[in-house]
């Protein structure tokens, strides 16, 4: 796909459902009782091979125009599949999927992509087997396929060597099943919505620092759940808007939940004009953003923060290539390991612009502020490589083409056409 410089951008958007919210609601739907509706549910491919899944563990998922309604049948009402669970692109379903796995009767065989296949299991089988579990990577290499074979779990207190939502995730759903207590203590807070939502449908789980506990056996009962906007989504228009040189954007209804708002708190220290209105609080907190031109500046970017806006470093990365001095991402060797190695493919496809970036162990430095031109980008099938690269390619000079382009459909199906939508010639 092609794509021209930009001079303005105005307008209005709703960008789709959050993706981490929208796998979670459909998961606990599943093991709750009752009917759960989702309004705002991302139809993004990873979130539907979640509730393909899910239909194959026997759970009746109806989806409506603007709902998804999931007929819940317990915490043991999972059905054994009659094949193997693909999970295609999605690292979230593979691992939060393995937690609740490990607590049923019956064996079960997770597959997905190409990716997929050479993404760390290792993270979750480690915590899974000592709760119990017997779960076997196939191939040899500690990633998919899995087998999983549920057994009775115990409780674990668990200290996680990364932040990573996916892993605590996917013990404290196995927790569900144990004979007892289980925490997982992570080294920085990763993102809270399954804290957040089991809560809601009813489980005894709570947070404390960087802790987080669950009990065991809870009665979980069907909601109504409404998923705001993703921030990660929000994020391609948050730098747009700060980079093209007469923007007003204003994004409506974005989860800003302090766990996902890194974004936010960069952008502004790199001197974005970001304004938020009509805060509230729908199981998640919310606001409208708007965003304005602004001139940026390189930081520091490392610690604490970075679990706050990983998925949202690449599109980081190209707001410090046009910003002012140097930008330094540290503390982010997790980048390694998603979709793409991010490090590598941020490097080699923005330096391919005229970016003066290095790759180091565990981030970028990135010397912006020298123009850049169109190039032909290779996203590596990476959604978030593909969305950072038309940002990118909406301040460089001449024409830019984006390899696959198409792999947004894992989490933003409509992105181009809403881009375009803003775009004022
Ligand atoms: C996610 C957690 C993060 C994030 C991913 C979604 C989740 O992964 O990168 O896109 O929904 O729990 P890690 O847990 O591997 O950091």
């Amino acid at each position: 796909m092609n794509f021209q410089k930009i001079s303005r951008l105005r307008g209005e958007i709703t960008v789709p459902g959050d993706k981490s919210i929208s796998h979670r609601a459909v998961m606990f739907g599943a093991l709750a009782k009752g009917r759960t509706g989702i309004t705002g549910f991302l139809r993004g491919a990873d979130c539907l091979s979640t509730i393909s899944c899910f239909r194959q563990l026997g759970i009746s998922i109806e989806e409506g125009a603007d709902k998804i309604v999931v007929e819940g049948k317990g915490l043991h009402g999972l059905q054994a599949p009659a094949d193997v669970l693909d999970t295609g692109n999605s690292g979230t379903t593979t691992r939060l999927i393995s937690g609740i796995l490990a607590g049923q009767k019956f064996t079960s065989v997770l597959n997905g992509d190409a990716s997929i296949q050479k993404r760390p299991m290792k993270r979750i089988m480690t915590p899974l087997s000592q709760m119990g579990a017997s779960i076997r990577s196939l191939n040899g290499n500690d990633c998919a396929p899995l087998e999983i074979t549920g057994s009775p779990l115990r409780g674990i207190s668990y200290l996680s060597p990364v932040a990573s939502a996916q892993v605590k995730s996917a013990v404290l759903l196995a927790g569900l099943y144990a004979d007892g207590e289980t925490s997982v203590t992570e080294p920085a807070v990763s993102r809270n919505h399954t804290e957040l939502m089991l809560k809601s449908f009813g489980a005894d789980v709570r947070s404390e620092g960087l802790r987080a506990v669950i009990q065991p056996e809870p009665a979980l009962y069907g909601m109504d759940i409404l998923v705001p906007g993703d921030i990660s989504s929000a994020a391609y228009f948050i730098s747009a808007g700060a980079l093209v040189p007469d923007a007003e954007i204003l994004i409506r209804n974005v989860g800003i939940n302090p766990t996902r708002d890194g974004i936010l708190r960069a952008a502004k220290a790199m001197g974005a004009d970001i304004t938020l209105l009509n805060e509230k609080n729908t199981g998640e907190p919310v606001a409208d953003l708007l965003i304005k031109s602004s001139t940026l500046h390189g930081i520091t970017i490392g610690g604490d923060i970075i679990p706050t806006l990983i998925d949202e470093l690449p599109v980081i990365a190209v707001m410090a290539a046009a910003a002012g001095g140097t930008t330094t991402i540290k503390d982010a060797a997790e980048l390694k390991v998603k979709e793409s190695d991010r490090i590598a493919v941020m490097t080699e496809n923005l330096s391919a612009m005229g970016c003066d970036i290095t790759a180091t162990e565990d981030g970028m430095i990135i010397h912006g502020g020298k123009p850049l031109h169109g190039a032909v980008i290779d996203s590596h099938s990476d959604h978030r490589i593909a969305m950072s690269f038309a940002v990118a390619a909406m301040i460089a000079d001449g024409e830019t083409t984006i390899r696959d382009a198409d792999c947004v459909r894992i989490s933003y199906p409509g992105f181009y056409r809403d881009l375009e939508m803003l775009c004022v010639t």
